[in-house]
């Protein structure tokens, strides 16, 4: 009997906000069209939270994920400037959900071919600690903007470990280690060192380089066939996630992982997407390859394995695509043409 027809295993489902409702429904009913061994337990944060109970992360959302150490999230909607605290960075920090895995692929044959990049990027620390404060200059109360970012040595060896063991699980070649360490000199040159350190003990095993993070922007749109794995601080592999996601056709293409000891959190690298909110035309396939990620996790690989073939069908053989990859179908429509090839 292979894994995936075990017993149910009790997960957290956020169907979050703008189109994370829609893109999430999506996915649920591929995943129950696969036979996914998920028993949801639906629960709410971000403005969804605060429309349901007056706050963006309840406690009854923590609990669950407390309970199940494991959900799949969709996108939450932070506020910019003003307001509260990303619910998304706060959900890392509470679940020690240290590494975030981003891969990318091709699967829509567009500007680049034949891109296979994992980022890994840390998750924690940097420069979204965010301890910040402004300090009032005469009438200004913004006269001054102040940050501070932090990362500790048994971070960034956590995170390396993380990256490099990845490596070898995985079959990769080289990591490339991101940093700035020629002007935060600190904060980043920790993270280099560190890295440096962690890839001595896999010598033979797994190749390591390292870029400043502006070459490396740029590197990665002149020849991204170069790169294998990307080991980033928490800043610099969120931007370059976005980047990495335009190599492969877009946002509508890029899965992501919030792993920690105790839990983990998958999720599409994208945000809540406002502006296409509530017209059912959104990409749910970044969020149906978080999943996948999910029963990977779990060790339902042969199921994962079936879902991402059948994305690349009903994308490329069906030519059945959202209009973010040029197509004119429906999330709805999108995802009925999948659940065919599923059948
Ligand atoms: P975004 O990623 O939501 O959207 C950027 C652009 O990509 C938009 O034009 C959007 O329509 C498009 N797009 C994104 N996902 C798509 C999909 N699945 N299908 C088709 N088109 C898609 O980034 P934006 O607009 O900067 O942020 C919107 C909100 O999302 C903000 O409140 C932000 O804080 C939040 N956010 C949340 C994240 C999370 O929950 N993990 C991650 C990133 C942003
Ligand atoms: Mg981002």
């Amino acid at each position: 009997m292979s894994s995936s027809k075990s017993s149910p295993i009790p997960a957290t489902l956020i169907p979050g906000d703008g189109i994370g409702p829609e893109i999430t429904a999506a996915t649920v009913k591929v995943l129950d069209a696969l036979g996914a061994p998920f028993a949801w337990d639906i629960q709410h944060a971000g403005m969804a939270g605060i429309e349901r109970g007056g706050e963006p992360l309840p406690e009854t959302t923590l609990d669950s994920i407390r309970r199940t150490r494991l959900a799949l999230k969709g996108p939450l909607t932070t506020p910019v400037g003003g307001g509260f605290r990303s619910v998304n960075v706060r959900l890392r920090e509470a679940f020690s959900l240290h590494a975030n895995l981003r891969p990318v692929r091709t699967i829509v044959p567009g500007r680049y071919d034949d891109i296979d990049i994992v980022l890994v990027r840390e998750n924690i620390g940097g420069l979204y600690v965010a301890h910040e404060h402004y300090i009032p200059i005469g009438d200004d109360p913004h006269g001054v903007a102040v940050l501070t970012g932090m990362n500790t040595r048994e971070g960034c060896r956590r995170i390396a470990q993380y990256a490099f063991d990845y490596a070898v699980k995985h079959g990769r070649k080289k990591i490339t280690v991101v940093h700035k360490a020629n002007v935060l000199k600190a904060l980043t040159g920790l993270f280099l060192e560190t890295a440096r350190e962690v890839a001595s003990d896999y010598e033979g095993r797994v190749a390591v380089d390292d870029r400043i993070v502006d070459a490396c922007a740029m590197q990665l749109v002149l020849n991204p066939w170069q790169f294998d794995m990307l080991l980033c601080t928490n800043l610099f592999g969120d931007i370059l996630s976005d980047e990495l996601a335009g190599l492969v056709g877009g946002l509508g293409l890029a899965p992501g992982a919030n792993i920690g000891a105790d839990a983990a959190i998958f999720e599409a690298v994208h945000g809540s997407a406002p502006d296409i909110a509530g017209r059912g035309i959104a990409n749910p396939v970044s969020q149906m390859l978080a999943a996948g990620l999910m029963l990977e996790h779990v060790g339902a690989g042969d199921l994962a394995q079936r879902l991402n073939q059948a994305i690349r069908q009903t994308l490329n053989d069906d030519n059945v695509r959202t209009p973010d990859l040029g197509g004119h179908a429906s999330t709805a429509v999108f995802t009925d043409a999948l659940i065919a090839r599923l059948g």
